[in-house]
């Protein structure tokens, strides 16, 4: 017996666009829906951070290397605020402290005297670790969430080097904001509306010699759409000298170096 396929051999693409414009209005109304929804990638990866949806006004503490020449490493603590009630933001996410280990592990040289922007900084763990390392620091996110990242500079004694403030992104920078030697962004591609407005505000910030370091967790198929925008402006690689990346890489997580692409193909000579 034949039995004959009702399936239409191609996507239709009046299908696939109801289908999108359904996805970002679902988005809308719940951005972390996808970060509760296993289904798009089809294996157990865990999405959701340890932390509990319900934790508010509550303290972690979380210690990162600091090697040193010479032996005299001291290990780099930091207290850290974690409240959900602000927003997605206010609890620490996998690839931030990803990041902010492969910043300790690269040690104060890295860091020190220079001007770093952190986007997305949401508690701020990833911008404190890098004023902890001697970095000039603005830890940067919406509104709602300056509140824990100052008290989060103020519990660790970081006033001297970390300044806060609000970027919206897509937004013009304010002028306050200094345009940086690094970018750090973490876990900051998980809202689809977001993308564009996201890549505009890298492009922004970042000049030929602005260093930029992505640390991204794949949740979904729909990811691949920041990085087709994000290839426009930017070439990026896989950082390869963490030792830690074969075991983040399990979850999904990927340390990406950024670059600008040359900047006088788009017409905007800095
Ligand atoms: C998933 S959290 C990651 C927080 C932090 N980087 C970490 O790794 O723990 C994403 C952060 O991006 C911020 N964010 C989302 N959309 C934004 C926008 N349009 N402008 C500025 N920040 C935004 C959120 O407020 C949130 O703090």
């Amino acid at each position: 017996m034949v039995v004959e396929s009702t399936q239409p051999s191609i996507i239709d693409p009046f299908v696939l666009a109801d289908e999108i414009a359904l996805n970002e209005a679902l988005d809308a109304l719940d951005p972390l829906r996808h970060l509760r929804n296993q289904d798009d990638l089809g294996d157990d990866i865990l999405l959701v951070p340890t932390q509990p949806r319900s934790v508010q006004n509550q303290c972690i503490n979380l210690t990162f290397p600091n090697p040193a020449p010479e032996g005299s490493s001291t290990a780099i603590q930091i207290t850290l605020r974690v409240d959900a009630s602000p927003g997605c933001g206010g609890i620490a996410w996998p690839a931030g402290e990803v990041l902010s280990n492969y910043i300790a592990l690269r040690g104060e040289q890295y860091c020190h005297g220079k001007t770093i922007l952190e986007l997305g900084s949401g508690t701020g763990l990833v911008g404190l670790v890098a004023g902890a390392l001697g970095g000039h620091v603005w830890i940067t996110d919406q509104a709602p969430l300056l509140g824990i990242m100052k008290d989060n500079v103020n519990v660790n004694n970081l006033q001297s080097l970390v300044t806060v403030a609000e970027l919206n992104w897509g937004e013009n920078v304010p002028s306050d904001i200094p345009r940086p030697d690094m970018i750090l962004a973490a876990d900051c591609v998980y809202y689809e509306p977001a993308f564009p407005l996201l890549v505009k505000t890298l492009s922004e910030l970042s000049g030929e010699k602005t260093e930029i370091l992505f640390c991204y967790k794949k949740r979904r198929k729909a990811d691949k759409r920041f990085f087709t925008l994000l290839k426009k402006q930017f070439n990026w690689r896989e950082v390869n000298d963490d030792p830690n990346r074969e075991s983040y890489a399990r979850a999904a997580i990927s340390l990406l170096l950024l670059t600008r692409r040359e900047l006088a193909v788009y017409g905007d000579k800095v």
